[in-house]
């Protein structure tokens, strides 16, 4: 069969099952080695990178082996006083994109009261603009993918009255496409990153029933290429991570079985590398932390029985959100 010309070939060589071990083994290495390269290197998006490998490592059933205590310590430092945000690192300014990984990782470590709650709280809608949307920062860039951090986060902490919902919905219901999708800004291309953003921000406030789903959901199968793989947009290549955003989207949309889920599952686990072990963007690349937990969150989404159940919104396990009574619509098959 001729290839796709924006497409990968999956061959004999790849891995054909979940190399389960090996995975833990990576990230609780990768925690481990503080003077590495790696990890100097990505210290500006340092608590992003701690929130996929404790999701992953929980999803793994390991969460006990990750320095929990280490890790509270390090979210409390990253708190800014001032402004209640927190920071991705020390030395680095706050961000709403940090400021909801802290809150996923101590919900998941179940040590939410490290932080000045209030001081979030106040953080966020401070960020809110007049026509609803909101800022990533104090300077200023509008992003969906900020509207949906602030409205899960208060979601967690239970404080969405802190906002104002209606007009955030106002905003991401302007940046829906003729195609069903969203994204960025109104105008904006659709884009299933965003398009994540967008359903999940509609899924914590009950307003599914404002997305055209079968719309959006035919848009979002047709992400998915020869190889089983899934492209964020046409004409790109396809990429462990939207089997992630593309995955959680239709689940939510109650449309997750319009996808070929054994298809998908070739290429996920063709994504793994067999030596260090971790997965890559796609077949052939260098593994990363972020791939890991949207390659095993893609599997979990897909009945992976090995791996704990994920949450398609808050892409965290879901007996944390069991825990903390927090729940989201999800529409029905
Ligand atoms: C693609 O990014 C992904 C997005 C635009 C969505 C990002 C979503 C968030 C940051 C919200 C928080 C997420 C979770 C899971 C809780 P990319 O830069 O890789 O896009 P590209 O493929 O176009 O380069
Ligand atoms: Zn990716």
């Amino acid at each position: 069969m001729a290839q796709h010309p924006k497409d990968v070939v999956i061959t004999d060589e790849h891995p054909k099952s979940l190399l389960f071990e090996k995975h833990a083994e990576y990230i609780v290495g990768y925690s481990k080695k503080k003077n590495d390269f790696e990890y100097t290197m990505t210290e500006h998006f340092r608590m992003s990178g701690i929130y996929w490998g404790i999701t992953a490592i929980d999803l793994l059933g390991q969460l006990d082996s990750m320095d929990s205590g280490e890790i509270i310590a390090f979210i409390k430092s990253c708190q800014d006083t001032t402004s209640g945000g927190v920071a991705p690192s020390l030395n680095h300014d706050p961000h709403i994109l940090y400021t909801l990984s802290a809150v996923q990782i101590l919900t998941i470590l179940d040590s939410l009261d490290t932080l000045d709650i209030e001081g979030i709280v106040k953080y966020i809608a401070s960020l809110q603009k007049s026509d609803g949307s909101f800022a990533g920062d104090k300077w200023g860039e509008v992003d969906t993918r900020f509207s949906f951090c602030a409205v899960a986060c208060l979601a967690l902490l239970k404080r969405l009255d802190a906002i104002n919902v209606d007009k955030a919905i106002e905003f991401v219901m302007c940046c829906q496409n003729v195609d069903g999708g969203f994204g960025t800004r109104p105008g904006s291309e659709s884009h299933a990153g965003q398009i994540y953003c967008c359903v999940g921000l509609l899924s914590i406030t009950g307003r599914l029933h404002l997305v055209n789903a079968d719309l959006l959901g035919w848009w979002l199968c047709e992400r998915q290429l020869p190889s089983g793989g899934l492209n964020g947009r046409p004409e790109k290549l396809p990429d462990v991570c939207y089997s992630w955003w593309v995955l959680a989207s239709l689940t939510m949309l109650g449309r997750l079985h319009w996808i070929n889920a054994d298809k998908m599952k070739t290429f996920i686990f063709a994504t793994q590398d067999p030596e260090t072990g971790g997965f890559t963007d796609r077949p052939g690349d260098v593994v990363d932390l972020y791939h890991t937990l949207f390659g095993l969150a893609g599997l979990s989404l897909l009945g992976e029985e090995s791996l704990k159940m994920i949450n398609p919104v808050f892409c965290m396990p879901q007996y944390t959100l069991d825990r903390i009574k927090v729940s989201a619509q999800v529409l029905s098959t």
